[in-house]
């Protein structure tokens, strides 16, 4: 299982570097909501998607859910009670609401634009684990919801001093289906977080076999190539 917990107090640190550009992320997906207002955030993090969306708009009702308690600590911290955040699995997701969109930034299912062609990249490594959770999402949106992912570059392995004397290195290896990105966080050359996290990817038909599976059906990619847009069929 892909949890945080061993980074995440690095985590922000790194995020907030530059690594996604958080305003500009949540102006366009403002764009993309075009007034709904009832949001769901998948794989919310420690709530710096959400903490823009808000500030851009604090009428949004938006409800963040993660499956890594230290991540959502960090996420209430920021968020107070701007937000309603839950610690749940998106393959079991249970909420006793009902959405006008749902996305995620790089939280469970992402796009990589390679440049060629778009790849799925899944936080879920097990294709029916794909299907079981995309079916929950569909299962906690309205009528005609949107179901919103992210788009990338492609993952690459580089180095960036953070704060605090802290040097951040990613490492990708990729074979077949599946991409394995690691996390190393040093100190004064001592590794201080260390995180491995296994992605399954989905190509070209399998996308939108494993969509059309799990209830969704393919909208648009916005202007600005940040997002996809799925919606609830
Ligand atoms: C790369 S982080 C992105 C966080 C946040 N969206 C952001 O932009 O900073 C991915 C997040 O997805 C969460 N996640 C991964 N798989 C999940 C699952 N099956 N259910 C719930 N959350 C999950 C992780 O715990 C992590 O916080």
């Amino acid at each position: 299982m892909n949890e945080y917990t061993d980074m995440t107090e690095y985590y922000d640190a790194l995020m907030t570097s530059g690594y996604y550009e958080y305003d500009t992320i949540a102006k366009s997906l403002i764009a993309i909501l075009q007034g709904r207002k009832k949001i769901l955030e998948l794989g919310v993090g420690t709530g710096l998607v959400a903490e823009k969306l808000l500030h851009h708009n604090p009428d949004f009702q938006l409800t963040g859910i993660d499956f890594t308690a230290a991540m959502l600590v960090k996420a209430k911290e920021r968020l107070g009670h701007k937000a309603r955040l839950y610690e749940q699995d998106v393959t079991t997701l249970a909420l006793a609401d009902r959405f006008d969109a749902a996305f995620g930034n790089g939280g469970v299912w992402g796009f990589v634009n390679t440049g060629e062609a778009y790849v799925l990249v899944s936080h879920l490594t097990d294709r029916q684990d794909n299907i079981k959770g995309l079916r929950r999402v569909a299962d906690h949106l309205n009528e005609k919801g949107l179901f919103i992912m992210s788009v990338q570059g492609v993952h690459q392995n580089f180095e960036r001093q953070l704060p605090n004397n802290i040097l951040y290195s990613q490492e990708i290896s990729e074979a077949g289906d599946y991409i394995e990105k690691d996390y190393i966080f040093k100190k004064e050359g001592k590794v201080v977080a260390k995180h491995r996290n296994r992605f399954r990817l989905f190509r070209g038909q399998a996308i939108q076999d494993l969509m059309k599976e799990g209830g969704f059906e393919f909208q648009y990619i916005d202007a600005d190539d940040r997002f996809q847009v799925y919606q609830k069929k």
